[in-house]
């Protein structure tokens, strides 16, 4: 995200629209290719499998269905993962390459440019790791990094994301179901949201001694869409553990939303009866309201949301796609808004 008192902006020579410098900067071509296993030969091509009624699935069985075996870079420690039988699990488009997942991200506590948090994230020490859960719950709990990893089965599952910025990617994520989470700590009749809290250590994150954002970074979600299956807590991407830019060891990703929804590297986790007030509104209440549903019609006051850049497709001048209402969750999340005005920016 490019907040006005930090980012430097480029005007966009097709649509007039105001650009974060990052987004302009010419980048390589990349293979870009589906990513789906071609052989299991080579060392490090482990990625997932599918899993059908009967269990596990080969490799070539899980291709015919379309599964979503991916090959993985081999850097980091590997995350098997199982197909996942979530409706809408799986954008068909194809992967954004493992390189701009990993190199160009937003997660101001390593700094502001899309470049930073891929240099500065190794000092964040994601072990040992907490994650309390507590407010509304009739059982408040505090999991370790072991505990959080085999709670439930791992998923693959490829999601769009869709930046407020204008850019957007598709990353194989690995991770579970929130709910899973949740239920677990056993939320009272009171609960009605859950609000995110992200680590905040300026010893670990050099960003966190600027005034950029109010810290720690907060999120929020209503209860419905926190415990709505496609809302995912991700431990990995491209069948790997998350690499610290993206947000290890545990982030969420709420794929209907603008990513700034989706917290990083999250350490408690508390459900409560009024809407929470994130560290983005408290920025810029016009900019970032509660909801950010991905919607092509409304516009945010600075960036029109028409159209994205597929990031890791082309160069600048590459048409923009059109963007998708809800991100192309709609039949899956739609009904959750039914009744709410939805012309009103955020
Ligand atoms: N979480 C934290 N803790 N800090 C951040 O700065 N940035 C958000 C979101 N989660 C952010 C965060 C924004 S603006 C986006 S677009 C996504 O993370 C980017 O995720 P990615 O870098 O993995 O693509």
């Amino acid at each position: 995200m490019s907040f006005i008192r930090t980012s430097r902006h480029i005007l966009h020579p097709d649509s007039g629209m105001s650009l974060p410098e990052g987004e302009v900067t010419p980048r390589g071509v990349h293979e870009g290719r589906r990513g789906l296993l071609r052989g299991l030969g080579a060392g490090g091509l482990v990625g997932a499998v599918g899993v059908g009624s009967g269990g596990l699935l080969s490799v070539g069985e899980a291709l015919a269905q379309g599964g979503a075996a991916v090959k993985r870079p081999g850097k980091l420690a590997a995350l098997p993962s199982v197909r996942s039988a979530v409706v809408g699990a799986y954008a068909m488009d194809k992967l954004t390459p493992h390189e701009d997942v990993t190199t160009y991200n937003n997660f101001y506590e390593f700094g502001t440019d899309k470049s930073d948090p891929a240099e500065n994230a190794h000092t964040l020490k994601t072990r040992p790791w907490t994650l309390v859960i507590d407010g509304e719950v009739g059982k408040p709990q505090r999991l370790g990094l072991d505990d959080l990893l085999k709670l439930a089965p791992m998923e693959e599952r490829i999601y769009r994301m869709r930046c407020v910025e204008g850019w957007s990617m598709v990353i194989p994520w690995v991770g579970y179901s929130l709910s899973a989470l949740i239920r677990k700590a056993e939320p009272t009749s009171r609960a009605k949201y859950v609000e995110f809290t992200t680590l905040a250590d300026p010893k670990q994150m050099p960003g966190v001694r600027s005034s950029v954002l109010n810290w720690p970074y907060v999120e929020g979600l209503r209860l419905d869409e926190a415990l709505h299956p496609l809302t995912l807590m991700a431990f990995g991407l491209y069948g790997e553990v998350l690499p610290n830019q993206n947000g290890a060891p545990l982030r969420l990703v709420v794929p209907w939303k603008y990513g700034f929804k989706s917290a990083k590297s999250i350490v408690r986790m508390r459900l409560v009866e009024r809407e929470p007030v994130s560290s983005w509104t408290q920025a810029a209440q016009r900019e970032y309201g509660f909801y950010s549903n991905v919607n092509p019609k409304v516009d945010h006051p600075r960036w029109s949301q028409a159209t994205e850049r597929r990031i890791g497709e082309g160069g600048f001048f590459t048409p923009r796609k059109a963007t998708l209402m809800f991100n192309g969750y709609e039949a899956q999340v739609g009904q959750m808004y039914a009744g709410m005005d939805l012309s009103k920016f955020f």
